[in-house]
């Protein structure tokens, strides 16, 4: 695992979006897992200034978005659906036929989750995921407590995270999904290459854990520590508690 510490956040999006440009300039048909949240934001706009200004081309890469919530249409302003078109795919030149993101409204989540890890194998399976972390060390929408081994299936949030998200949802606990879509830790660890960041003193004890504490359930992010080929990126409050020499 190798652990880069970064002194702010943009350095921290652009060091990210290197490995994730490196990778396309190398596999101009890249699989690529994507993630939604307010920290690879930095990362997609440095991408996004790729494109335009360097020619970084993503009309042949293949994408998966790591979640989605239950009953939130594509086009409701807070689904990940919109927020990846808005932030990223509408901005480059990603082909949509290419492009998978959990679907919230599907009538059988069930089926769609199976359908979901069917068509990542298909592609060949996932070349680069990037991650974020949640404040209690979840990945994607796998909560604590989440199977390590997990696949792709429907979640229930904690109150955690939906009241770390209600300010999405005018702060009305009410509008915010109770239920999402999410690729599991499984499904995630299979992936040939992890790009995990995280910024703000928020993610400073999950980021701790993550990286010198134990393994275990109840920090999903942990398992981060087996993957053949992980990279987390820090900026310096995220990276805060962290006692160990790791590289700038
Ligand atoms: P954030 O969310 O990027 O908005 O902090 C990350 C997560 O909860 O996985």
């Amino acid at each position: 695992m190798l652990v880069i510490k970064k002194e702010t956040y943009d350095e921290m999006s652009v060091e990210g979006a290197k490995i994730v440009a490196a990778l396309i300039r190398k596999k101009p048909n890249a699989v690529i897992g994507f993630a939604t949240g307010s920290t690879p934001l930095g990362l997609y706009k440095e991408l996004i200034r790729l494109h335009k200004e360097e020619g970084l081309d993503f009309s042949k890469i293949t994408t998966f978005n790591l979640d989605e919530y239950v009953g939130l249409r594509p086009e409701h302003p807070e689904s990940y659906h919109y927020f990846m078109w808005n932030n990223l795919f509408k901005h480059v030149n990603a082909d949509p036929r290419h492009i998978h993101i959990p679907m919230g409204m599907a009538d059988d989540i069930d089926r769609f989750c199976e359908w979901y890890e069917e068509q990542i194998e298909e592609y060949g399976g996932i070349d680069l995921q990037i991650l974020g972390i949640g404040a209690n060390g979840h990945i994607a929408f796998n909560e604590p407590g989440s199977s390590l081994g997990s696949r792709t299936r429907i979640k229930t949030l904690t109150e955690e995270t939906r009241k770390d998200n209600a300010r999405f949802f005018n702060n009305n606990m009410d509008e915010v999904p109770k239920y999402a879509i999410t690729m599991g830790i499984g499904t995630i660890m299979d992936a040939w290459e992890l790009l995990l960041l995280a910024s703000g003193s928020g993610k400073a004890d999950a980021i701790k854990m993550t990286v010198e504490g134990p393994i275990t359930a109840m920090v999903p992010a942990t398992i981060v520590q087996m993957h053949q080929i992980a990279t987390i990126i820090v900026d310096r409050e995220a990276g805060a508690k962290l006692t160990g020499i790791y590289t700038g």
